[in-house]
């Protein structure tokens, strides 16, 4: 019998609803995002990306139910992004997740983001265990070792930003509009190595930080201005992503090797970096591990990922029921 999940994501800036059929068939999905509007203010603002989630969260509803030719009837639980996230945000989703759920008497499954980006593999791929995830977004960088399905074990992570955050903050460095990301990445393809910036956290543990470097970069565009320099941005991008995914790749090599893992799944919005997926496809191939990309549309934040995620939890029995609350901080480790 067929399962048929409608996941609700709302953690930042996008207001996104999708149906997924048996955890791994995408029927529709609808993303809104609100880029545009945070790209006035060079980043997200949380009062502002809440208010919109509100009016366009029935909005999304409406036109996803069109779009797939069903109707809430026919679904068989909700899925939602309880956390980690924007809690304002959080809240809209979790609250139409409660009321679809009340109204049409449907479980509801509380699914973590990070497990989201996790299981954006399986919408393409039958995921194989075990394998580490390096899940790295404007919220997170993390490895996490998965021995089987939906069995979540963190075994690092950034202490300070996340990757995204520090690319985020070096593109506005350098005039780069948000989500500055993909310019960055773009930059650095035609840019050489030139400016000397540590690579940050070089130890043996599974940790990263970002912001050491970060501050490196806004420290030499600085330097260069004050000395009547200007500066190279192609150049600054390139050196920037080097050190990013040099220690993306070094960290991620030692995992994989220490945990005797084959398989590497990649997820988030920075794994649309062509710089990163090209330093961990050389790694990769190197060591003899199969390495596994979400295509860029399940990338970045969406409800199909979350709808996919909502499956396997819904098959494992995990619910919430309508004192669910929306998490700023969840944490992922053991599964829920
Ligand atoms: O997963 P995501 O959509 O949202 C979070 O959960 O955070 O990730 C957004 C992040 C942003 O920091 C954005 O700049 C980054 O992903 N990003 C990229 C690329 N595309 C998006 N970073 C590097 N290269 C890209 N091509
Ligand atoms: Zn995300």
């Amino acid at each position: 019998m067929n399962t048929y999940i409608l996941g609700i994501e709302s953690s930042c800036d996008e207001t996104s609803m999708s149906i997924v059929k048996n955890g791994r068939e995408e029927i529709a999905t609808i993303v809104l995002t609100q880029m545009d509007v945070h790209a006035h203010y060079g980043g997200v603002v949380p009062e502002i990306a809440s208010r919109m989630h509100i009016e366009n969260i029935t909005l999304v509803l409406e036109s996803l139910l069109q779009k797939a030719n069903m109707k809430v009837e026919e679904i068989d639980a909700i899925a939602v992004t309880y956390g980690p996230g924007l809690v304002g945000s959080l809240l809209v989703g979790v609250e139409a997740a409660k009321t679809l759920s009340y109204i049409y008497n449907k479980p509801l499954v509380p699914v973590h983001h990070i497990a989201g980006h996790i299981y954006a593999n399986a919408l393409e791929e039958e995921m194989k265990f075990p394998l580490i995830a390096l899940v790295v977004s404007g919220g997170h960088t993390e490895l996490i070792y998965m021995k089987e399905d939906y069995s979540f074990q963190k075994i690092g992570g950034t202490v300070d930003d996340a990757v995204g955050e520090a690319y985020d903050k070096v593109a506005r460095v350098l005039s780069l509009s948000y989500p500055g990301g993909p310019k960055i990445d773009a930059l650095a393809l035609q840019g050489k190595d030139s400016y000397p910036l540590p690579l940050p956290m070089n130890d043996s543990t599974y940790d990263f930080s970002f912001s050491g470097l970060k501050s490196a970069v806004i420290n030499i565009n600085h330097n260069e201005k004050q000395r009547g320099n200007s500066i190279i941005k192609e150049d600054l991008a390139c050196s920037f992503q080097n050190r990013v995914t040099k220690i993306l790749s070094k960290k991620t090599k030692h995992a994989l090797e220490s945990y005797h893992v084959k398989n590497l799944i990649v997820a988030g919005g920075v794994a649309a970096s062509r710089g990163l997926r090209e330093s961990l496809s050389k790694m990769t191939s190197e060591i003899g591990v199969s390495i596994h990309f979400p295509s860029m549309k399940y990338c970045t934040d969406n409800a199909a990922m979350i709808a996919a995620a909502g499956y396997f939890a819904y098959k494992l029995g995990h619910r919430a029921d309508l004192t669910l609350n929306a998490s700023a901080n969840a944490s992922l480790n053991g599964g829920k």
